[in-house]
C-alpha cells in the first residue's frame, strides 16, 4: 500500500465527530477501496477539552482553523465549521493557497463565494470536494458532476431541507399547526442553529445555486434566486392540498426557460402521484431531467452525522484515488455567466386560497377579474366552514367563505396583478394565499 495522506479537520460538531470515527473505525476498508491510509493529523474546534467519544489522540491540535489549513502537517484540509465568511472562508482560502485539497459541507460558503474558490482550487491544482453541501448524504453532487455529464439537463429540482419537509409532513399527517412542528424539528435537532435559514429557504436557496451551477455550466448566483418560505402554509392548505390531490413541498427549482434560467424556492403543490411528493419526514430528494436519461430522482438524508459524514468520506476517497474534476463540473473560465429569468414570466398552474366576504356577486367579482387577466380556472371549491372540514352552519350566511381556485397554465405576472385588483374590490378577508403548481409527471 501506497502513498499515506495527512488530513486535517476543522470543526468537531455532529459532521466532524461522524467523519472523524468513520476515518479511525473504517481505515482498513479505506485504505483498500482508495489504495491510500488516510491519517488524522491535525484537528481544531471551539472547545479543546470537550470529550467527543473518539479518540483523537494522533491527531495535533490546532488553536484556529487558519494554521491547520496551511500546516506542513496535512495534506487534505475538511471544512466543518459553517458559516458563509469568518473562520471557514479564511481557512479554506488558507488551505488552497497551500496546495491543500479542501472538503467542505458548507453551503452557504460556496454560494456565495463558489466561483472565486474554485478558481483557487484550479490554479492551485488542487481538489475543492462538497458532496455534503447538497442534500447531505445524497451523492448528487457527483451524480451531476459524472454521472449526468453527458445529458442537456432542462430542469432539476429538489426537496433540499429536512426540517421545512419534516415540518410539512406533520402538518399534513397529524393536522398539527406550523408552530408545533417547528418547535418538535427544534426540538430534535433538524433545525439550523437559526431556524430561519431553514423555514425562510434560505438553506434551500444555498443548495439550489450549487445545482444550477453543475447542470447549466453556469457561475454560481444565489443572490439571483426567488425565496419564499413555507411560514405562511396554514393546515386550511394542506387539507386543500389533499383533496385537490397534491401535497406541498418546499421545492428548489433550477429550471431553463425561453428567457434565461429560472432558480425559484417556495412552497410548492406536487401531484400526490408524484416520486417527490412520497418523500416525507426529514428525507430529501433531488430531481434531474436529461435529454438522454430521462428523469433521475435520488431519495436519502439530508442531514445527521453519519450520513452527511458519508459523503465527506466519500470526497475524500476521491482525493486518495486522484479523482480531480473541475468544482462545477465546468472549468472556470468556462463557466457561463448566470442570465435570470424574471420570475413574473414563470408559467405554470396556481392554487389560490381566499376567505370571501359572503356578499351578493363577491364571486362573480373575482371570476371576472381572473378572465380579465386572462386565467383560466381549472377547478373551483367554495364551501361553508373551513377548507377540509364539513359544512357547518349554514343558516347564517355571515361567515366568510373559504375558495379554492386552480388554475390553469398562466403567468405569475397575471396571477399578482389578478390578486392585486380582487384585494382592492374589498370582498375578501385578509391576505390571498398563492401557491405555485409545479408540472410533474
Ligand atoms: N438544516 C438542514 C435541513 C440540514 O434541515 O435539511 C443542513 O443543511
Amino acid at each position: 500500500m501506497s502513498a499515506k495522506i495527512k488530513v486535517g479537520v476543522a470543526g468537531l460538531g455532529t459532521v466532524g465527530v461522524s467523519f472523524c470515527r468513520i476515518v479511525l473505525e473504517k481505515a482498513q476498508m479505506l485504505a483498500t477501496r482508495s489504495q491510500c491510509q488516510f491519517e488524522l493529523t491535525g484537528v481544531t474546534a471551539r472547545s479543546k477539552g470537550k470529550d467527543r467519544g473518539i479518540d483523537l489522540s494522533g491527531a495535533q491540535w490546532f488553536d484556529d482553523a487558519v494554521s491547520l489549513a496551511k500546516a506542513p502537517s496535512i495534506d487534505v484540509f475538511v471544512e466543518l465549521i459553517g458559516g458563509e465568511d469568518g473562520d471557514a472562508l479564511a481557512s479554506v482560502e488558507a488551505a488552497l493557497k497551500a496546495g491543500k485539497h479542501v472538503i467542505t459541507a458548507n453551503k452557504a460558503l460556496l454560494a456565495k463565494h463558489g466561483v472565486a474558490l474554485a478558481t483557487l482550487a484550479e490554479e492551485n491544482s488542487v481538489s475543492l470536494n462538497y458532496e455534503a453541501a447538497v442534500a447531505g448524504g445524497i451523492p448528487i453532487v457527483k451524480s451531476m458532476r459524472e454521472t449526468l455529464a453527458g445529458n442537456d439537463v432542462s430542469r432539476v429540482y429538489g426537496i433540499l431541507n429536512g426540517t421545512c419537509n419534516y415540518i410539512l409532513t406533520r402538518m399534513e399527517r397529524e393536522g398539527l399547526s406550523f408552530n408545533a412542528c417547528l418547535a418538535d424539528a427544534q426540538r430534535l435537532g433538524y433545525a439550523e442553529a437559526d431556524p430561519t435559514f431553514d423555514i425562510e429557504g434560505y438553506d434551500t436557496a444555498h443548495k439550489l445555486a450549487l445545482l444550477t451551477s453543475l447542470a447549466f455550466g453556469t457561475q454560481v448566483s444565489a443572490d439571483d434566486i426567488y425565496v419564499e418560505g413555507i411560514t405562511s402554509i396554514t393546515t386550511a392548505d394542506i387539507l386543500a392540498a389533499e383533496e385537490l390531490g397534491y401535497r406541498i413541498k418546499l421545492l428548489g427549482v433550477a429550471q431553463k426557460t425561453d428567457t434565461g434560467i429560472e432558480q425559484r424556492v417556495h412552497p410548492t403543490m406536487v401531484p400526490k402521484n408524484s416520486a417527490i411528493a412520497r418523500v416525507s419526514g426529514v428525507l430529501n430528494a433531488v430531481a434531474a431531467d436529461g435529454d438522454a436519461v430521462g428523469e433521475v430522482v435520488l431519495v436519502g438524508p439530508g442531514a445527521g452525522g453519519d450520513a452527511t459524514a458519508s459523503s465527506v468520506v466519500a470526497d475524500l476517497i476521491d482525493i486518495g484515488r486522484g479523482v480531480r474534476l473541475p468544482v462545477f463540473g465546468t472549468p472556470c473560465a468556462q463557466l457561463q455567466p448566470y442570465k435570470r429569468a424574471l420570475m413574473r414570466r414563470h408559467e405554470g398552474g396556481y392554487y389560490i386560497r381566499l376567505t370571501l366576504k359572503d356578499t351578493a356577486g363577491a364571486f362573480a367579482l373575482i371570476a371576472q377579474e381572473m378572465a380579465q387577466k386572462g386565467i383560466s380556472l381549472q377547478s373551483i371549491v367554495q364551501r361553508r366552514g373551513p377548507v377540509g372540514a364539513e359544512p357547518v352552519n349554514e343558516q347564517d350566511g355571515k361567515e366568510p367563505l373559504p375558495v379554492i381556485l386552480i388554475t390553469h397554465d398562466t403567468t405569475e405576472l397575471a396571477v399578482r396583478e389578478a390578486l392585486e385588483s380582487i384585494t382592492a374590490l374589498n370582498v375578501i378577508d385578509g391576505k390571498p394565499q398563492m401557491l405555485r403548481i409545479e408540472n410533474l409527471n
